[in-house]
């Protein structure tokens, strides 16, 4: 329907998260039929000279990140919606050519996509409202990270509100995207098995993990100022977390799930100096192997400063002080090259009260699998054929590639379509983001003002060993099954 017509623009239109993720997701899209039919993709940047440079680029570099899903025909015909123009983000001048271009077009859904650093965000939606491309049905999608600590997130946040209200702003945070997590809403809210059991009384911990082979890549610019706690913790792990722990809300509406996941981060136990000494663990990779293959040590990589302290691994013990969850751990864990890329939800039960088979066994676990398949899987035991009485833990999967037959949509298509479409649910309102930059900042403070370096841990390993020890303390293990 004509409503539907949209011009999203890309802030960054050069930039790696436009053409490694962004432009894909929508040629994906595009290609099944979902993207609107009138809908122009504006990528805005300065180094490319005009959009037949552009498309070159883009071409050239989206047949390498599409694969096998890469077809000539569905490229060109996808390719007619891209338009570039050379926009210096920074020069309220060059908005005039912008706005004249969106303006071509009335009654359209204006997306305005800032993959930019965040010092930008401010003068891009200023100079956005110059021009008057603020008003009318505009909304504006920020990427991660907003800012590095409470304060300089505040900042940008109100200075991204003095034009955009708050129903017109999207905080992206893909991993909310990924089709599990939302499998795991459904697995929770659409039956009535687990909801019972999803408590203290019935669960005993869990684990959040995302591990990531790669190292830092190119990235050491951005990385070593940013550290794992703010990459990955802050913003991925503890959307997570949100989404395992949350009453179950009144409807799939964009407030009300929100609001019950503002509940959940209120409710984190805050961390005292000492508690950040005895349930984070701080870990930078040393050299090693991956896969059989020698890789550098954090500090050998290019761009980072000699005796950086810039933490690539990070373990934790999270509590929640509500009544469904006191005294369950909720241990958090990611880091950089390690032995396998890998992100779970792992949900530990209890064991059974007494046991009438003389011994106790594994209680049941149910695992989520985000990466690299995505899956569900639930242990339980069951007794071995034969005449006696040996219980093995055996366990029922549910692989949706397998069960569905059809491709799982990547985070960023799911999303970019949401933010077409006007659905805020998946995107992070600011009230969640300021308490979970509240609840990590005891610990930026305390590495802040300490002088212990991050403990070391070898490529290729699972991280260091205090990061096992952590969860020994309380009688579990990490589960750590491929
Ligand atoms: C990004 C981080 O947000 O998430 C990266 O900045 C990280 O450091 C990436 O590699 C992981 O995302 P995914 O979807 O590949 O697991």
């Amino acid at each position: 329907t004509p409503n539907d017509a949209f011009d999203m623009v890309l802030f960054g239109g050069t930039g790696d998260l436009v053409m490694r993720k962004l432009l894909p997701a929508l040629y994906h899209q595009h290609r099944d039929g979902n993207l609107p039919k009138a809908g122009r993709i504006i990528c805005l940047g300065r180094s490319a000279a005009d959009t037949a440079a552009y498309l070159d680029k883009a071409h050239g570099l989206a047949k390498g990140y599409l694969g096998s899903d890469y077809e000539a025909k569905v490229w060109d015909e996808f390719a007619s919606r891209i338009h570039f123009l050379r926009v210096d983000a920074n020069n309220a001048d060059d908005y005039k050519l912008l706005a004249d271009t969106l303006n071509e077009e009335q009654g359209r859904s204006r997306v305005f996509y800032l993959s930019t650093a965040p010092d930008l965000f401010a003068g891009i939606s200023e100079n956005l409202a110059k021009v008057d491309l603020n008003k009318g049905n505009s909304r504006v999608v920020l990427e991660k990270p907003l800012g590095h600590d409470l304060d300089s997130s505040n900042e940008i946040n109100d200075a991204v509100a003095r034009f955009f209200t708050e129903q017109q702003i999207y905080r992206i945070d893909h991993y909310l995207g990924k089709e599990p997590v939302l499998n795991l809403i459904a697995l929770r809210f659409a039956n009535t098995l687990l909801e019972p059991l999803w408590r203290r009384e019935w669960i005993r911990d869990v684990q959040i993990t995302v591990t990531e082979q790669v190292g830092v890549e190119t990235r050491a610019d951005f990385y070593d100022k940013t550290g794992a706690l703010r990459d990955m913790i802050q913003n991925h792990l503890v959307q997570l977390l949100t989404i395992v722990a949350m009453e179950p809300p009144a409807s799939m509406d964009g407030d009300a799930v929100r609001d019950e996941k503002l509940k959940v981060l209120r409710a984190l136990k805050p961390l005292s100096p000492e508690d950040v000494h005895t349930k984070v663990v701080r870990g930078q990779y040393r050299a090693g192997a991956i896969n059989g293959k020698p890789v550098p040590g954090y500090q050998d990589e290019p761009g980072v400063p000699a005796g950086s302290n810039c933490e690539t691994f990070v373990a934790l013990k999270a509590e929640i002080q509500t009544w469904r969850w006191a005294g369950v751990p909720f241990f958090l864990r990611t880091g950089k090259r390690l032995q396998d890329r890998l992100a779970e939800i792992v949900i530990n039960f209890r064991e059974t009260p007494t046991s009438i088979f003389g011994r106790t066994h594994t209680p049941n676990r149910l695992v989520i699998r985000l990466q690299p398949d995505e899956s569900v899987r639930l242990y339980l035991l069951a007794k071995e054929p034969g005449n006696q009485v040996r219980l093995r833990p055996v366990h029922l999967d549910l692989d949706f590639k397998e069960t569905f037959k059809t491709r799982s949509p990547e985070a960023y298509e799911r999303l970019l379509m949401d933010v077409i479409r006007g659905d805020l649910s998946l995107f992070v309102r600011r009230d969640e983001q300021r308490a979970a930059w509240r609840w990590v900042e005891p610990i930026l403070d305390s590495w802040e003002n300490s002088a212990e370096a991050p403990k070391p841990y070898n490529a290729g390993s699972w991280g260091p060993a205090a990061a096992s020890a952590l969860l020994s303390r309380d009688g579990v293990a990490w589960h750590e099954e491929s």
